[in-house]
This record gives C-alpha cells, sequence and structure tokens, in this order.
C-alpha cells in the first residue's frame, strides 16, 4: 500500500502545494508537505500566460527539474500539459520525461482513459484530476452543480479509482460530491475547492503565500503576504540605493 493510501486508511490528512523552482521547493520540503505539484498552473503564475493550456513539455520539465534540485528528497508531481497524453503513446512517452527530470509521479486532466491505463500499465505513479478542469474548460463556475454532472463526476472518480492511482484532485465542485466521492473510493482525494471532507488540500502556493495583487479564486486562502512584503523590500531597497548607502 502506497504511503498516501495508508495515510487515508488512517484518516490523517495530506497536504499538497504547487511550487515551480528549487528556492519554494526547499521551502516546502523544510516544511514537510507531503506532496508538491508541478502545475501546469506555471503558466499563469509563472509565465504570465492567460490558459494553463499555453505550456509546453519543455517548459514543464524546466520546473520539474529545478524542483526536484531544490526539493531532493519530496514527492513530486509534474502535470501533464494539454495534448501530452493525446495518445497512450505520447501519454508514456512525455511521462517518463518528467520521471527523467525528477518526478515521483504525473498527473493528468479528465478521463483520457486508454492513456491512464498506459501510464499505470508502465508501472508511472498517477495522479488523477477531476471536476474543473482548466486545460479544457469554458468557464471558470463549481463544476457538478448540477444532480446530472455530479453524477458524471462521481462515476468518473470510480473509473479512475479502478486504475489505483495515488490520489485524485477534485476541483472545484460541491463540498457534498467531495465528501460523497472521497466515502466512495480507496484513493486519496485532495480538494480544492472540493470541501473538508476530502483526504487532503492543495493550493497554488501565490494564493498560500499572496505573492500577487490579483483577487484569489474564492476556494483558496492566503497565511502570508509576501506582494506587501516583497514591494515594500523592493521600495527600501530603491531608497537604499538613492542615498547612496
Ligand atoms: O496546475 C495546478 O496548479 C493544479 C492545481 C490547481 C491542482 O492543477
Amino acid at each position: 500500500m502506497t504511503k498516501f493510501r495508508q495515510m487515508k486508511k488512517e484518516g490523517k490528512s495530506i497536504s499538497m502545494v504547487t511550487v515551480y523552482d528549487a528556492a519554494f521547493a526547499r521551502m516546502a520540503e523544510a516544511a514537510k508537505i507531503d506532496m508538491l505539484l508541478v502545475g501546469d498552473s506555471a503558466a499563469n503564475v509563472m509565465l504570465g500566460m492567460d490558459r494553463t493550456a499555453d505550456i509546453s513539455m519543455e517548459a514543464m520539465c524546466l520546473f520539474t527539474h529545478a524542483v526536484k534540485r531544490g526539493a531532493p528528497n519530496s514527492y513530486i508531481i509534474s502535470d501533464m500539459p494539454f495534448g501530452s497524453d493525446s495518445t497512450p503513446e505520447n501519454a508514456v512517452c512525455n511521462a517518463k520525461k518528467f520521471l527523467e527530470a525528477g518526478a515521483s509521479a504525473v498527473k493528468i486532466e479528465g478521463l483520457p482513459l486508454d492513456s491512464l491505463k498506459a501510464i499505470r500499465e508502465e508501472g508511472i505513479d498517477l495522479i488523477g484530476h477531476l471536476g474543473l478542469l482548466p486545460q479544457t474548460a469554458k468557464s471558470f463556475k463549481q463544476a457538478g452543480a448540477s444532480e446530472e454532472e455530479a453524477e458524471k463526476i462521481f462515476e468518473q472518480a470510480k473509473i479512475l479509482d479502478s486504475l489505483k492511482p495515488c490520489a485524485i484532485v477534485l476541483e472545484h465542485i460541491p463540498s457534498t460530491l467531495g465528501k460523497k466521492i472521497t466515502l466512495a473510493i480507496n484513493t486519496p482525494t485532495i480538494g480544492i475547492g472540493a470541501g473538508k471532507e476530502t483526504d487532503g488540500q492543495v493550493l497554488v502556493m501565490h494564493d498560500i503565500l499572496c505573492m500577487h495583487p490579483f483577487k484569489l479564486p474564492p476556494f483558496a486562502k492566503s497565511f502570508a503576504n509576501f506582494w506587501e512584503a516583497g514591494v515594500n523590500a523592493f521600495c527600501d531597497y530603491k531608497k537604499w540605493v538613492s542615498e547612496k548607502k
């Protein structure tokens, strides 16, 4: 049984954060975060792109390498970028690139079943991702709000569970659905906007640390204000330089 399945069995909550570079990966490892996710949210928060679907495999491998250097002892998950799992052959080939870059597992959005099966048949650790799927979503509103859509996500979770992934991320779904899935499957569920009853939680590092001046998603929470601290530090530095100190 994997460490994370054991944690679910024992009712221990699993922490996951996104990280993209060595400096913050080092910090997350020092904090003993259970899982580090090199998310394709790197497209937004690191590269300033509008859509996660625009990030490349090359960029994701670069971020994965950096995270591995900063957190050599952590469980690192790399997000398969949009299109990288389009066929089973593609999926396995790209997943292996991430393993070479230092990842312990790969995360795939949605249910491209043949690609997911091919990855598991290669013995590669897999993290699923259901609910709101940013790579293909037309809107960022809650997924599974209608009974029909909730049922569909529940069925998808059961199918994914049968492939024995290490965990399934559940993004922006009703908390009742997060709880129902968590109770129905053996795979640990990691929620982001999926309520308190999932087996763990994940947040984007830039939201946890409040690293930007933008409005947080409704389900995110900040535990520090790096934006304010950073702007103040730059201002102090500028003053120090201008006063020729
Ligand atoms: O890319 C990402 O940051 C993610 C999280 C929102 C789970 O997939």
